[in-house]
């Protein structure tokens, strides 16, 4: 397997609005994050991916830019972000930029421009179409955030697609100008010095031809992932390859939402063609309703999580590149989810978890606040959330009676994107030391005992793990680039696996619930006596059980293959 440095980094995810306010004015911003680029580098991360900071109306806090050269009020100027990025440079940080380019703002001037008349040079940088013969929608798409995916215009009396909210148009990529105009925007960017892109959801801009009708969802349209991996995509990503990304020594990484396997190897194939790696759903929509998508109360069951991280691990493995996530701005806290946020198991299960997922081979992403072990907010009321789909679609499933609001209030409280968008809690003191003045989102209340300045002086911390954990890929090739094998796959509370380099081998144990479980005798027998325990989140063992929540790595050698090494044997 070919060594990349972004194969050997972990990237760490910044959600700029809520990190660390500068100026008190309740909403995070470029020079916060330059004031705690240490805490960063503490950490030991090698790359920063950057949500967006450009100039945007902030419909959906950024995904939604309206100048890609420009960076948004509240987060500073161009200037800060030269210094930030200077800075992150001189401490050997690297920056990954958010790139959203399925779809600008409506308040980018090439839609200001697209909308003004059926033959203006920039209509066909956009998506329109007439009402269909009987004055019904083009067809049957829905947005992201509930509803349709068209909007009436009257100025040309068309509609303009919209796969998120109705203030994000989608962009035309069978426009070639439209290409162009993007890659030329990236360079831009490369020449700053930035050092890649995370690309939202890359795996949409190219749509079917004739945009046909599809199967509908529970609320009567089809869901966004209509257009996932369209006939053009891999062709275009070639072309920005070429056009933009070759000119620097970038780390790529496509948000690629409906990807299958055989999809993703084409994405983030080893030739190195279209992008570095993507970011898989599948694991995501584990505790999905088939109908209903993410907004259901249902748990995992941990025989499928096992399955699809698997099916993943091995099926890209030697031919195209893996990111590992359990966290981003779009998903609830992992230890709410996965692991168990009662203060009894919250860092042992979210020590368990980041094991879990830095074991395995690919790079590693964390997002602000998990290396804290921090929870979902579980607010109550419709008032305290802020982002856009939570809100749309409480709205929709209780008002057309698909659900009551007290159900999916629930919902809300489990799956709602705030929960991961609550200010990161940096200390005890009021706001958790996140701003001065009133964050523009609440803080979670659990701040007094779950934040950064109390977990970094206490080496038994979520922090102090992440560290090692980190620390370790750096040091230890098998953790990079090892081979994956699980074992003890219909196990319903342990997930075990192994990594194999050579001689060397990993043993990665962890227990998924607060029962005491026996480790397989197929699993003990492969574990020699002078094995070293590598890390693990509990001080005392047991030598045949996983205590709740516990995970153990250990390393060793194959026995098998030293005794060749004896003479009479070679
Ligand atoms: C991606 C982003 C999400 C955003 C959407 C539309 O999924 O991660 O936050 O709402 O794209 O840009
Ligand atoms: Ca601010």
């Amino acid at each position: 397997m070919e060594k990349r440095w972004w194969k050997e980094s972990v990237v760490y995810q910044i959600y700029p609005r809520s990190f660390c306010d500068s100026n008190g004015d309740g909403i995070g911003d470029l020079n916060g994050i330059t004031g705690k680029l240490d805490y960063l580098k503490e950490l030991g991360i090698d790359v920063i991916w950057l949500s967006p900071v450009y100039k945007s109306p902030n419909d959906d806090n950024g995904y939604d830019i309206s100048d890609y050269q420009a960076i948004m009020d509240e987060f500073g100027t161009m200037e800060d972000f030269d210094r930030m990025l200077a800075t992150a440079h001189e401490k050997g940080i690297k920056i990954m930029m958010d790139l959203v380019v399925n779809h600008t703002s409506d308040e980018h001037k090439w839609f200001i421009e697209s909308r003004k008349s059926t033959d203006n040079p920039y209509r066909d940088y956009y998506i329109w179409r007439p009402a269909k013969e009987d004055g019904s929608l083009p067809n049957n798409w829905g947005s992201c955030f509930s509803g349709p995916a068209w909007e009436y215009d009257k100025t040309t009396d068309m509609y303009f697609l919209h796969l998120f909210s109705k203030k994000q148009p989608d962009l035309n990529w069978d426009n070639p100008a439209v290409r162009q105009d993007v890659f030329d925007m990236m360079n831009w960017w490369l020449k700053k010095g930035v050092d890649g892109f995370r690309m939202d959801v890359i795996s949409l801009i190219s749509k079917e031809p004739g945009l046909p009708d599809k199967e509908t969802g529970i609320n009567g349209y089809a869901t966004f992932n209509v257009s996932a991996n369209g006939p053009h995509v891999h062709e275009y990503l070639q072309e920005m390859r070429q056009k933009a990304l070759n000119n620097a020594d970038t780390i790529t990484v496509g948000e690629c939402s409906g990807v299958t396997l055989e999809e993703a190897k084409k994405y983030a194939r080893s030739d190195e063609k279209e992008l570095n790696m993507v970011f898989q759903f599948e694991h995501m929509d584990v505790d999905s309703d088939e109908k209903a998508g993410k907004w259901t109360t249902r748990k995992m069951d941990l025989r499928n999580l096992k399955k699809i991280l698997t099916r993943w691990q091995k099926g890209l493995q030697d031919i195209a590149w893996n990111s590992l996530y359990w966290e981003n701005h779009d998903q609830p806290r992992s230890v709410s989810r996965f692991g168990n946020d009662n203060p009894a198991y919250r860092e042992t299960s979210a020590k368990m978890l980041a094991t879990c997922l830095h074991m395995m081979q690919g790079t590693p992403y964390v997002y602000q606040g998990e290396e804290l072990g921090m929870t979902n907010a579980y607010f109550t009321e419709l008032k305290d959330y802020r982002d856009i789909e939570s809100i749309q679609y409480f709205h929709e499933y209780t008002e057309a009676g698909i659900y009551t609001p007290e159900y999916m209030m629930k919902c809300l409280m489990l799956r709602g994107r705030d929960n991961a968008r609550t200010p990161m809690q940096w200390d005890d003191s009021a706001n958790a030391g996140f701003t001065t003045g009133t964050p523009w989102i609440k803080v979670n209340s659990n701040y007094p005992k779950v934040n950064a300045k109390q977990e970094i002086s206490d080496p038994d911390s979520v922090f102090s793990y992440y560290k090692k954990l980190i620390r370790l890929r750096h040091e230890n090739e098998i953790i990079v680039y090892g081979d994956y094998k699980l074992l003890a796959p219909e196990d319903e509370a342990l997930f075990i696996y192994t990594r194999m380099l050579g001689t060397q081998r990993l043993m990665v144990l962890c227990n998924f619930t607060e029962k005491e479980v026996s480790i397989p005798a197929e699993v003990t027998e492969q574990i020699p006596a002078d094995a070293k325990l590598l890390i693990g989140n509990y001080s005392k063992q047991k030598e045949e059980m996983l205590q709740a929540y516990e995970a153990r790595v250990y390393a060793y050698h194959l026995k098998i293959l030293e005794k060749k090494k004896h003479p009479r044997l070679v």
